[in-house]
């Protein structure tokens, strides 16, 4: 690419001349949220991809985010700018694997967190995401026994938090994993007016840290409404370009990792970089296409999330 083209407004004229929008996780780089139509969670971004009159949908986030909305909107095209932004989660549970695991299981209803392949959502009944997840398995008969997958530390919280017994898949998030303890209480001690906040797909010891627990969307709100100035955010740095945004008088620390060589940017999401957005907007490619069956199974597990989150 041109290097003294100028992306945004190249970006934004590609926008107009073929009815395009972009939708933005919170993780994505800064430039990338800027130039969003839309920037939000899990959820918002399904919703969004669900309701959009665009005809193109270019989805600045992972796989299984543009796979989720290529599912709502089959109609249309979406493009993700780098078809390797995958994610660990998704990737820890293979859905011939999971198939099998099913078997032992055969009375149980699967629920199952958004950040699965679109192959594993025509084996899930329910869908969620971070920010109803707890609706989602309160929404389910007491006598009804539960697998949750993929994301152990999400099923622990969530087996904490409704009381629920349930059988846990064992995926993870690379980077909510990272997260040091020890760090953290050194960080909390030189902070002490620092509230310390968490996304609920960091292990155990770390949520128990947390003042406040929530999806993307939930520590961003929490932090406008928290009278704290400042706060230690465990989950994916990115969030903090819409905090500082939203409330430029507080101060922003991420969580240390435990490794001094690590970050807590995902490296997947990441993947996706301005130049990546302008050059799949002008070729309209990489686009998402998946196979009609899955599309029609896949996404019955995703209305169903969606009726229960109204
Ligand atoms: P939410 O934005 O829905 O909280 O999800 C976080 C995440 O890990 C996305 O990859
Ligand atoms: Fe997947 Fe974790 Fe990256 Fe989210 S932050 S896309 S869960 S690897």
């Amino acid at each position: 690419v041109d290097p003294t083209l100028d992306l945004f407004e190249e970006i934004n004229r590609l926008k107009k001349e073929k009815n395009a929008i972009i939708l933005a996780h919170y993780y994505q780089e800064p430039d990338i949220q800027d130039i969003a139509d839309y920037i939000g969670d899990s959820l918002g971004l399904s919703r969004e991809a669900a309701n959009t009159d665009a005809d193109i949908i270019v989805f600045a986030g992972v796989h299984f985010m543009a796979e989720t909305a290529k599912m709502l909107s089959p109609q249309k095209k979406v493009l993700l700018p780098d078809l390797k932004a995958g994610c660990s989660l998704a990737d820890s549970a293979p859905a011939p694997l999971f198939k099998k695991f099913l078997e032992k299981y055969p009375d149980h209803v699967v629920v199952s967190y958004v950040n699965c392949s679109a192959e594993l959502k025509t084996l899930t009944d329910i869908c969620c995401t971070s920010t109803n997840a707890v609706d989602v398995i309160n929404s389910i008969p007491l006598d009804q026994k539960i697998i949750f997958a993929p994301d152990k530390n999400l099923g622990a919280y969530l087996i904490k938090k409704t009381g629920r017994d349930m059988v846990l898949w064992n995926g993870a998030c690379m980077v909510h994993e990272i997260f040091s303890n020890e760090k953290i209480t050194k960080l909390m001690l030189r902070h002490p007016h620092a509230e310390f906040i968490a996304h609920p797909e960091c292990e155990e010891h770390i949520l128990a840290k947390a003042s406040y627990i929530g999806s993307t969307t939930g520590l961003l709100k929490y932090t406008q409404k928290s009278p704290a100035k400042e706060f230690i955010v465990a989950t994916e740095a990115g969030i903090l370009h819409q905090m500082q945004k939203a409330s430029p008088d507080k101060v922003f620390i991420p969580a240390p990792p435990e490794n001094n060589c690590a970050c807590n940017e995902c490296p997947y999401m990441r993947l996706n970089t301005l130049e990546k957005l302008y050059l799949c907007m002008k070729h309209e490619l990489p686009e998402i296409i998946l196979p009609d069956w899955v599309i029609q199974q896949g996404r019955v597990c995703i209305d169903r999330m969606l009726e229960i989150s109204q």
